[in-house]
């Protein structure tokens, strides 16, 4: 991990942001909690998600699924037998890695200057995991001499895999957390399509979490073993699959530009390796901390999952085409976005160290400003002469509105960093001037600067600065 990694991490602990699991036991692998102003946040970068989705697209249904199904859903998707990854355990420190992380990491770091060695092992993987050679990766593991990090040795066990599905105790059969929301849509098509009415093309969109008994979870809110996903499924006529798959490629694109969190952090990365579901697919990479990787992916499903759920489920999931008086079974374009990844994209590529007057610093988060946890803070510029009053009226009158602070704890120069440091985007000081001319400060979070305005423009201010509206106009559907 890197410095700046480590800043991320413990600045969402100190102010709110993310907490470790299970904190006073020491925590759990890749499992965290949101904290009040974390919660905030995602839910703000949820409701950015739904109403691009749910609301701008008219022929887009939400939906709300449970996490636990039908253990025959697992099987018909594929995930019992196929969703499975490779693992290796070192004996001594007991720390699991991926085997081809494990020799891609070590190339990456051992084999600089030679590109043909090092091109030469990385075909040499590729063939082994390709063809299943579990034991020549154990055989290149060895020939490379790698070591554990931890423990510094090489005793290392087989590599076997695992299926990544947490399954959970039950007396009578095997149930499993799901591993993707998407299968609650999938299984709904029928319910779905018939109650609203639906023609094709159209979509169904879900917000919800998803489980993962994931190897390397060492990335904070990267890879987790618990969390969100953002995914919508959309049903299209076979003959438009490429129509479809570069709209919502174009569209997701866009969605993520608009937040204005910098053009050049983002890559797109065309699949290679096919999820045992998919017949394209790209990666909308982001540049987190720790390098360049998935953020969303979107995929043309084709029919796999409604066909392999007919097959299962006995059940016909078609949709009728009046001209040609065909059954057909659609093909499905799907985008599909981790909540947290995309709490961690917000947050690694806002949080900044800005140098200000007199050789200082201050902390600020410059997230987008209507994705803030508080839209605005109240503060008397000191506790005496009802100046404390008028601020707690102000606040008392906007609070239904808009999540504000009030604070007055602290001095204000303090007052102005807390509020920097959570990504408050103005700060109204009330002072004595406000008894004469009811008049306040107004303090813009990005560019400290300061203006007076009357207190009759302080809630027009908050919406023109924080309204989603302005955003969500960009996007043209
Ligand atoms: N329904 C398709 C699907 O689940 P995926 O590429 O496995 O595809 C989609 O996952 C998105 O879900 C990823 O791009 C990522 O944002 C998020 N995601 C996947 N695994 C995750 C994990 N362990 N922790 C956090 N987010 C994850």
């Amino acid at each position: 991990m890197n410095k700046f990694f480590d800043f991320i991490i413990s600045h969402s602990k100190i102010y709110g942001f993310i907490y470790p699991s299970s904190d006073i036991y020491g925590g759990i692998n890749a499992v965290y909690d949101y904290g009040h102003y974390g919660v905030g946040l995602k839910n703000n970068i949820k409701k950015y998600w739904w109403k691009s989705m749910t609301q701008l697209h008219e022929n887009i249904i939400g939906i709300d699924t449970s996490i636990l199904m039908n253990t025959n859903v697992w099987v018909a998707s594929g995930h019992i037998k196929k969703f499975n990854e490779l693992f290796i355990d070192n004996k001594d420190s007991n720390k699991r890695y991926r085997p081809d992380l494990l020799i891609k990491n070590y190339v990456d770091k051992n084999i600089l200057n030679d590109s043909v060695r090092k091109n030469d092992i990385l075909k040499r993987l590729l063939y082994y995991l390709e063809n299943n050679k579990l034991l020549k990766i154990n055989k290149l593991i060895s020939e490379l001499n790698i070591k554990d990090e931890i423990s510094k040795t090489k005793n290392w066990t087989r590599i076997r895999f695992i299926n990544m599905m947490f399954k959970i105790y039950n007396e009578s059969e095997d149930i499993y957390l799901r591993p993707e929301t998407a299968q609650g849509i999938f299984c709904n098509f029928n319910n779905v399509q018939k109650s609203n009415r639906m023609k094709i093309p159209f979509g169904i969109a879900q917000i919800g979490k998803s489980f993962r008994n994931e190897i390397i979870a060492r990335q904070f809110l990267f890879r987790l073993r618990e969390f969100e996903q953002m995914e919508m499924q959309f049903f299209i006529l076979p003959k438009e699959e490429k129509i479809w798959y570069e709209y919502w490629k174009k569209i997701r694109l866009q969605w993520h530009l608009n937040l204005n969190l910098g053009k050049n952090l983002y890559k797109l990365y065309n699949h290679k390796n096919l999820a045992h579901y998919e017949s394209i697919g790209v990666d909308i990479k982001f540049n987190f901390p720790f390098g360049l990787k998935e953020l969303e992916g979107i995929h043309s499903r084709r029919d796999f999952d409604l066909k392999r759920h007919e097959l299962f489920s006995k059940k016909k999931l078609r949709y009728f085409i009046k001209d040609s008086k065909k059954n057909i079974i659609p093909y499905v374009i799907e985008t599909s976005l981790g909540l947290d990844r995309m709490f961690l994209a917000v947050l690694s590529s806002s949080l900044k160290k800005e140098k200000i007057k007199n050789n200082k610093f201050r902390i600020v988060l410059k997230i987008p400003t209507f994705l803030s946890p508080i839209k605005a803070a109240i503060f008397p510029l000191v506790k005496k002469n009802n100046l404390p009053k008028i601020a707690k009226d102000i606040f008392n009158n906007l609070k239904i509105k808009y999540p504000l602070i009030y604070d007055y704890k602290e001095s204000i120069g303090k007052l102005y960093r807390r509020q920097d440091a959570i990504g408050t985007p103005l700060c109204f000081t009330i002072d004595y001037n406000t008894i004469e001319t009811n008049t306040i400060t107004v303090r813009y979070r990005d560019t400290m600067k300061q203006k007076r305005i009357h207190i009759k423009e302080i809630c027009n201010t908050i919406e023109k600065v924080t309204s989603i509206e302005n955003i969500l106009n960009k996007i043209s559907v």
